[in-house]
């Protein structure tokens, strides 16, 4: 039997895996103009190594590598993850899951 946060979890994959394509006219104007402020208030400077967990298209380890730090974007959305690959080929991003147990894993892993 699927539970009720695996029905939930599926769903929203599905949504976004079909939405990726799209994002960027859509979404970027309205995300972009936060990122200065979110990195600002994270600190993140050269050197820094950050997870960004959920990372969509990319735009946040973009803006993160511009400023020198080492960011690795961690977005479910197979598509997500290749268009923020295509957008920026030398950042690293995975595909994984931020439920605390799937990330716990990533995290291992990268340890
Ligand atoms: C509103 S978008 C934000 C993307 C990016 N952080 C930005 O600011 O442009 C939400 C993102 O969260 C991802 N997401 C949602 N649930 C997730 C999960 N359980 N694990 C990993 N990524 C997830 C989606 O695939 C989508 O790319």
């Amino acid at each position: 039997m699927i539970s009720t946060p695996d029905i939930f979890h599926q769903f929203e994959l599905k949504g976004w895996q079909s939405i990726a394509e799209r994002y960027d006219s859509a979404w970027s104007g309205l995300v972009r103009p936060f990122i200065p402020s979110l990195l600002s208030a994270a600190r993140v400077a050269s050197g820094t190594r950050l997870l960004d967990v959920a990372c969509g298209p990319g735009y946040v380890d973009e803006a993160a590598s511009t400023l020198g730090a080492i960011p690795i974007g961690l977005d479910f959305s197979s598509e997500m993850i290749r268009i923020a690959k295509k957008r920026n080929p030398l950042i690293e991003f995975l595909e994984g899951d931020a439920r605390p147990c799937a990330l716990m894993k990533t995290l291992l892993m990268l340890s």
